[in-house]
């Protein structure tokens, strides 16, 4: 008998009474989709999946697709390894990704639905994510501020958010620089299978707000990105091995933690969920 339980009161859902591995019921599953499109998160304990399974349960909530450094690939190249461990002299994984509030592929023109985390070993102190509930902070905004920002776009700018996504990677090169164009996002997402409303940028990586003077647009930047991450929207999630975290890109934002990587080692693995994930998509997810 599965039990839906909410994690806060404005976020995320813990899923109870559920081996992932084994074939969760169509009733059941449609419950437990659901539970993740309106509350944003979804944490199932206690889990144990290979990288076959791994990637096996997130195709049940959308197609996979290999998503960002393919040379820390785990088995499947669907599998994304977050980890400080090294093999050979070689770091097995990407080790200090995602450290700012962010918005996964912001900067692409369709970020990825979701994105489902595996924890498979973790340091006994920090390593912690937080999460946060973009429709609540939608839903708090002063009505002036969401008159200001609705219908209104950001530019994203991959060269510019390179060091905040990942502090460990050289600059972007001047081949990339050429190629990575900047990317105009809304501010607020309505989201395709619920159509709530979302503030959709938040994030802590540089934007700026299209068609607005600058001193206009920096108060305002500022205003959103503090206020969408305040305590009553949020959760820090202390990761025990076996947990599992599927969050929704396009109404949650995240934020890893740091951790003393010369004592403790923290293995994850991760899968990510296509852009392209409307009614078409979920009525094929059996
Ligand atoms: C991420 O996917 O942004 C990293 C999350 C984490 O490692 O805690």
């Amino acid at each position: 008998m599965i039990e839906l339980v909410p994690i806060t009161e404005r976020i995320g859902t813990e899923v109870r009474g559920v081996d992932v591995t084994e074939g969760i019921s169509t009733r059941d599953f449609d419950r437990i989709y659901q539970a993740w499109i309106d509350s944003t998160i979804l944490l199932f304990r206690g889990q144990s999946m290979t990288p076959d399974q791994h990637v096996d349960f997130t195709r049940r909530f959308g197609e996979v697709v290999s998503y960002t450094r393919k040379e820390f690939a785990a088995e499947r190249p669907e599998i994304l390894i977050l980890s400080n461990i090294a093999r050979n002299g070689r770091l097995i994984g990407s080790p200090v990704s995602g450290r700012v509030w962010h918005t996964d592929g912001h900067y692409l023109a369709e970020p990825p639905a979701g994105s489902m985390l595996h924890a498979l070993e973790v340091p006994p102190q920090g390593g912690d994510t937080w999460f946060a509930n973009m429709f609540a902070a939608w839903e708090d905004l002063p009505e002036q501020v969401k008159r200001r920002i609705e219908g209104r776009e950001v530019v994203i700018s991959r060269v510019q958010s390179r060091p905040y996504n990942y502090p460990d990677r050289p600059p972007p090169t001047e081949a990339e620089r050429a190629e990575w164009r900047d990317m105009p996002q809304p501010m607020v997402l309505t989201h395709p299978e619920n159509g709530r409303k979302a503030v959709y940028a938040g994030g802590n990586v540089p934007w700026r707000i299209v068609g607005m003077e600058e001193s206009d647009s920096a108060p305002l930047v500022t205003f959103v990105q503090e206020f969408s991450v305040q305590p009553r929207f949020t959760y820090r999630h202390r990761w025990r091995a076996g947990d599992i975290i599927l969050w929704d890109n396009r109404s949650a934002m995240h934020r890893a933690t740091g951790y003393d990587m010369t004592r403790w080692r923290r293995l994850m693995h991760r899968t990510t969920l296509a852009a392209r994930h409307g009614p078409d998509e979920a009525a094929t997810r059996h």
